[in-house]
């Protein structure tokens, strides 16, 4: 991914030659951009856990890349600081996936940071004790790079899965100019590059079949990915967008009916992505995704779309009501993270290091907070999943069929 007068939108560095991973700091996004060495499974639990790196197929490709340059340090460059018993194979491959399942506790409610560990740990298992830990750790970096290259491939095939299915929803090519919310960031920095609901809307941007004009993204609260992330990305596309609050859909929705502007048309498409889609359609999503669905569904000139590659698919979940939703630190929701106001432009610095970047108090001290990172909106909400194979629409029993994706 290219970078552009110091910024850049590359979420994930791994150096497939020296094997080390370095990862954005999205916690100082967008007015400083650093980059973080990732050397263990444990600075990779942090980096996650603290949402330097966030999105569901993002933290998924850095848990793994982080197994890997832990590896390599022990097996390859042979400096064991982990304590790994590397002369006894068996004894190995028990630590290793100890060591595993840590990583997939730093954030509970993604299913592809599971889904790819659980996938290195049969990886493991399918190495018989005569095997080696070189060899498996030969196929454990296979699996890396392959789920990060897969990746970005199927964000394309969804951004062109999505185009197709908004032209087919509006009545053929170049029919009916219009304008897309989206929630949170879905986009390059999410994942491996493009993106997901943020692909679909690159992709509709760059597509001469499509008449997009406007995207709105919200701010997202309480940890502003809309307003720090998704609009960093827009701005550095070009892409004309406006950001609202959370607070402002439904009103925005009636107001661009109303006006009739042909820069922003009217919303024709909520799209959405996803941390978990459960067997009958059930999606996790984060906070505020449930709402947009509600708003859509008293809308009928709006599609609701989730956009998702399989990995975030959850095929051992019949429904949403077995999501664990992950809670977050009060502390996200009464303070906000800012960059510093320069005193003549009077607009946020962009600065040359993150030491300026802070955080400043917005909530009463003492207040109690209730803070789950996500929510669940019922399948029945939602029109169509759009995958990188397909997109699902409900068939006439009312009911999306996922299994048949498997
Ligand atoms: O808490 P976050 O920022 O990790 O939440 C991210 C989302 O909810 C995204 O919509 C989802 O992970 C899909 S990212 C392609």
């Amino acid at each position: 991914m290219s970078s552009q007068a110091g910024k850049t939108l590359q979420a994930i560095k791994f150096d497939r030659e020296q094997v080390t991973l370095q990862i954005l700091d999205q916690l100082l996004l967008p007015y400083n951009s650093q980059y973080i060495d990732v050397s263990t499974i444990s600075t990779g639990y942090d980096v996650i856990k603290s949402m330097q790196v966030r999105g569901a197929p993002a933290i998924a490709i850095v848990g793994c890349f982080s197994i890997i340059v832990e590896l390599h340090t022990a097996i390859v460059a042979k400096q064991n600081d982990f304590q790994y018993t590397l002369n006894d194979f068996a004894v190995f491959k028990t630590q290793l996936v100890a060591r595993i399942h840590y990583l997939i506790s730093s954030r509970p409610t993604a299913v592809n940071l599971s889904n790819a560990c659980n996938e290195i740990i049969a990886l493991v298992e399918s190495h018989s004790n005569s095997s080696s830990a070189a060899a498996l750790y030969a196929a454990i970096y296979s699996y890396g790079v392959q789920l990060y290259d897969d990746d970005l491939a199927n964000n394309f095939r969804i951004g062109a899965n999505g185009v197709a299915y908004m032209n087919q929803i509006l009545g053929g090519e170049n029919a009916t100019p219009y304008s897309i919310m989206t929630v949170c960031n879905t986009g390059a920095l999410a994942t491996s590059g493009h993106g997901t609901a943020l692909g679909i809307i690159r992709s509709a941007w760059r597509s001469p079949s499509s008449d997009l004009k406007h995207v709105f993204p919200l701010e997202t609260r309480p940890y502003n990915q809309g307003a720090r992330l998704t609009a960093y990305e827009l701005v550095y596309e070009n892409i004309a967008a406006t950001l609202i609050t959370d607070s402002m859909a439904s009103y925005l929705i009636h107001t661009l009916k109303q006006q009739q502007d042909a820069a922003k048309p009217p919303i024709r498409f909520i799209i959405v992505g996803a941390d978990r889609i459960v067997r009958n359609g059930d999606t996790a999503n984060k906070i505020g995704t449930f709402q947009l669905a509600t708003i859509a569904e008293h809308n009928p000139d709006i599609r609701f779309i989730v956009a998702a590659p399989k990995t975030t698919i959850d095929l051992k979940m019949a429904s949403g009501a077995e999501i664990v939703i992950e809670q977050r630190p009060g502390a996200e929701l009464t303070q906000v993270t800012g960059g510093v106001i320069d005193p003549v432009t009077s607009s946020v610095r962009v600065l040359e290091t993150g030491a300026e970047i802070g955080k400043v108090g917005v909530g009463a001290p003492g207040i109690s907070v209730w803070n789950p990172a996500f929510d669940v909106t019922p399948y029945q909400l939602i029109d169509a999943i759009v995958t990188e194979d397909k997109v699902v629409v409900k068939g006439p029993d009312g009911k999306f069929d996922l299994v048949g994706l498997f």
